[in-house]
């Protein structure tokens, strides 16, 4: 990201995409923050000095994202920035299905609708920042519907990558545990958890430079990776050890 950057943040009521918003205001950028909640996006504009709020709700994917182009079209951004996600542990065969509809809509569909608005948005090589997780590296038990929308949409950003360069700098930021809203809803130890700063700090480090997938902290994700890379023979046992099965 270069100096005069005009930022929209996706998701910056709460979470990492909130310290996002802090910490990019503190180095200048001119931000316009989105998520549901108006007054915390309206608190947190004032805080960011002259942000400008853009309630949405993805519920509705369509009609938000075309709503938000018509507002935010006429000047180039020079990032856009989605950590939108709804979270909620659980056993697959417990998941209510109107919130499985509504969790793929807002993690998976949504990511889809922004993807095609992106282009008309961004300046020529802005980026596209999307968040998966190292919930989608490997489906963990208890996790879903989450971590199969984290895994697809790290998928959809690997086809983003290609099919938008050079217009388009499609980055994939793929966090270990952070102390959010979202991850105060698990019930076991998170081993190497962030703070919402640090894990922004490491995104927007990860965004000066030059890597496709921005992934923290590195202690936990790269034993991660390994574990996707066992043969599922030994990653699934390894699982189910985890979840007390084994
Ligand atoms: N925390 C972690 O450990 C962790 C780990 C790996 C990946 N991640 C990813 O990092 C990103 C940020 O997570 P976080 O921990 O910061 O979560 P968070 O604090 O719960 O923030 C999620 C954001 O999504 C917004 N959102 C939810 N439903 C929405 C809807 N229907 N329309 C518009 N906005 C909506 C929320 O705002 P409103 O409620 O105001 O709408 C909120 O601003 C997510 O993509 C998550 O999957 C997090």
């Amino acid at each position: 990201m270069t100096a005069q950057r005009r930022v929209w943040i996706i998701g910056a009521s709460s979470g990492i995409g909130q310290a996002l918003a802090l910490q990019l205001a503190a180095e200048g950028a001119e931000l316009i923050l989105s998520a549901r909640d108006e007054g915390a996006l309206r608190d947190l504009a004032q805080t960011c000095g002259g942000a400008e709020a853009l309630p949405l709700d993805l519920a509705d994917p369509d009609a938000a994202i075309t709503a938000a182009v018509t507002a935010l079209s006429g000047r180039p951004l020079e990032a856009i920035i989605f950590t939108a996600a709804l979270y909620e542990p659980g056993r697959v065969e417990e998941i209510e299905p109107a919130f499985l509809s509504e969790l793929i809509t807002v993690n998976l569909t949504s990511v889809f609708h922004l993807a095609k608005a992106a282009p008309r948005l961004l300046r020529r090589g802005g980026q596209l920042v999307l968040f998966g997780s190292v919930a989608g590296y490997l489906g963990l038990p208890s996790g879903q519907p989450y971590s199969a929308t984290k895994a697809a949409v790290a998928n959809l950003a690997e086809s983003l990558a290609v099919e938008l360069a050079p217009r388009v700098d499609v980055r994939l930021v793929s966090p270990g545990f952070v102390r959010t809203r979202l991850t105060d809803k698990n019930r076991f130890n998170m081993p190497a958890i962030l703070s919402p700063e640090e894990a922004a700090r490491a995104v927007l480090a990860g965004l000066r430079g030059k890597g496709f997938e921005i992934h923290f902290p590195r202690r936990f994700t790269f034993a991660m990776k390994l574990l996707r890379l066992l043969p599922y023979r030994i990653s699934l046992a390894l699982t189910a050890r985890i979840a007390g099965r084994g």
